[in-house]
């Protein structure tokens, strides 16, 4: 296993090299025309086609696997592989069994796991209570997102988390949790703050935020399930007026092409956030620069702890970004089922979206957000603007709404405050007061789900 995690370690490095001597031979290639597939991954080094496969390729390899060296917080610092491990395995505490972490929703990549343990498991001869087998599948990179790191001797040494973590799940193919990746899905059943909870030494968060340990716990299980707060680390603010956890929902990491500025609230790129998140959340070790994170009013947690202008040497996620960014836009929304929703209603839903109820303003097809800055106030919208006065612009971006089937669960809106999509639409009807009917709420709601 050692072996395996080494290699993919070294295939890591590897690309991170290859990076090097492809530009080099790129700015030698000229543009031809668009190509078949096969001729294209054939093609001599150097035309933007082939360029484009080789970035989707380490960027899914990044998006999936790679810690950006985080493991020296999670493990190290946080030593959340020790209480996962358990006491019998040299850890601390009962340990974490693959049960109990499918119930916290983590998920398992089945294309990792052998044939024969498959079979196995299949057969109900793998101990599912047994902190011993999560170990097991930790060393075969089975688990998505976490990904451990060894001893020479095979003990856990540390943990660290990926991008995956909560930006995909599986497809249940094999049994419920366990399944192939769907990256760019999030993860809607993942107890980040739950998992994070169960480490032994929480003081550098406790530290950090200038909190006990006890209030730390109390904020990380107010998230509850798909919900994870990227902004706490830095404003301290862990709830709202109305006394309700902070956090927002888990989106989807797919369809960001063609959108100019991303999270529930705008803060940037697609690369601006990913440095933010891999630098600031993940706590990798790369660099990141935002002077707007400086302010001692509104982030006075990042002011203090100098969030804004992070640098390390080695720098382990600059070289990252490019190929992480293609990848995800090269995630295209998935397309629902043909039976979860009715056709013949979403059609006349469609009317009334372009129509009567005018969602199209906004909701500009196909993006389903506006070409250009998206970015609107609270009131627009009719909400409260707690969570835009969180972020730099103050609004909220209009979300992209295709694949909203991949996130059902949890609700909508960034804290998930609409329970269903009809929710969601009597909630503009009545601040737009566009007079919908029944009929025309329902057939909306078609239209959503078809999307
Ligand atoms: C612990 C969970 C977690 C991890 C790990 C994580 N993210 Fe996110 N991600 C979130 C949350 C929550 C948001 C929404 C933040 C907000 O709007 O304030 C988000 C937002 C995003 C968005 C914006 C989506 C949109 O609709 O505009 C992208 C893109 C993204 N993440 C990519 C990544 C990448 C790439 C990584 C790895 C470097 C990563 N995330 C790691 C939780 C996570
Ligand atoms: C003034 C611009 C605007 C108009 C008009 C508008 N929306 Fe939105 N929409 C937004 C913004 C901004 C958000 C993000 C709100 C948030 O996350 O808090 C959003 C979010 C949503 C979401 C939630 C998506 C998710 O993943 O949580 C749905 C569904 C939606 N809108 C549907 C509609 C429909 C249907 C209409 C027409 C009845 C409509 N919108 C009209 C701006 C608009």
């Amino acid at each position: 296993m050692t072996r395996r995690l080494g290699w993919l370690a070294a295939a890591v490095g590897l690309t991170a090299v290859g990076i090097v001597t492809y530009r080099a031979a790129e700015t030698r290639a000229q543009p031809g025309p668009i190509r078949p597939i096969a001729a294209v991954e054939s093609a001599p080094l150097g035309g933007p086609e082939r360029e484009a496969l080789r970035l989707i390729r380490e960027g899914q390899q990044t998006f999936r696997h790679d810690t950006f060296g985080d493991e020296a917080f999670w493990g190290d610092a946080l030593g959340l592989h020790r209480a996962v491990v358990g006491q019998k395995l040299g850890g601390v505490g009962p340990g974490l069994s693959p049960k109990a972490a499918l119930e916290a929703g983590l998920k398992v990549d089945m294309e990792a796991i052998p044939p024969g343990l498959a079979q196995k498991i299949k057969a109900g001869q793998v101990n599912l209570d047994d902190p011993a087998t999560t170990v097991a599948l930790l060393k075969l990179d089975s688990v998505v997102g976490v990904k451990a790191f060894l001893n020479p001797d095979g003990s856990a040494k540390a943990m660290g988390i990926t991008c995956a973590l909560c930006h995909s799940t599986v497809d249940d193919a094999f049994a419920p949790g366990i399944g192939h990746r769907l990256d760019g899905w999030p993860n809607r059943d993942l107890n980040v703050g739950k998992i994070i909870s169960l480490a032994p030494d929480l003081k550098p968060l406790t530290d950090r935020l200038g909190v006990t340990e006890a209030e730390l716990k109390k904020v990380l299980l107010s998230w509850g399930p798909g919900k994870y707060d990227a902004e706490v680390m830095h404003d301290g603010k862990a709830a709202g007026p109305d006394g309700k956890s902070a956090a927002t929902l888990l989106p989807a990491a797919f369809g960001q092409l063609g959108i100019n500025v991303h999270t529930y609230t705008g803060w940037g790129s697609v690369t601006h956030w990913n440095a933010y998140v891999a630098n600031t959340q993940m706590r990798g070790k790369g660099t990141f620069f935002d002077p707007r994170l400086k302010d001692e009013k509104k982030f006075p947690v990042a002011a203090k702890t100098g969030d804004w202008n992070i640098r390390n040497d080695p720098d382990l996620v600059t070289s990252k970004l490019a190929a992480l960014q293609f990848y995800q836009l090269a995630l295209v929304a998935p397309k629902p089922p043909a039976e979860s929703f009715d056709a013949t209603a979403a059609a006349r839903g469609q009317a009334v979206f372009h129509g009567k109820a005018d969602c199209k303003r906004c909701h500009v097809p196909p993006l389903f957000s506006e070409p250009g800055w998206p970015m609107h106030t609270a009131e627009e919208i009719g909400i409260d603007d707690f969570q835009a006065k969180r972020s730099p612009d103050e609004r909220y971006r209009t979300t992209p709404l295709a694949g909203l089937f991949t996130r059902a669960k949890g609700g909508f809106y960034h804290d998930g405050r609409f329970a269903a999509l009809a929710d969601v639409v009597r909630h503009y009807d009545a601040h737009f007061k566009l007079k919908l009917t029944d009929a025309e709420v329902a057939d909306l709601v078609e239209y959503l789900k078809s999307l």
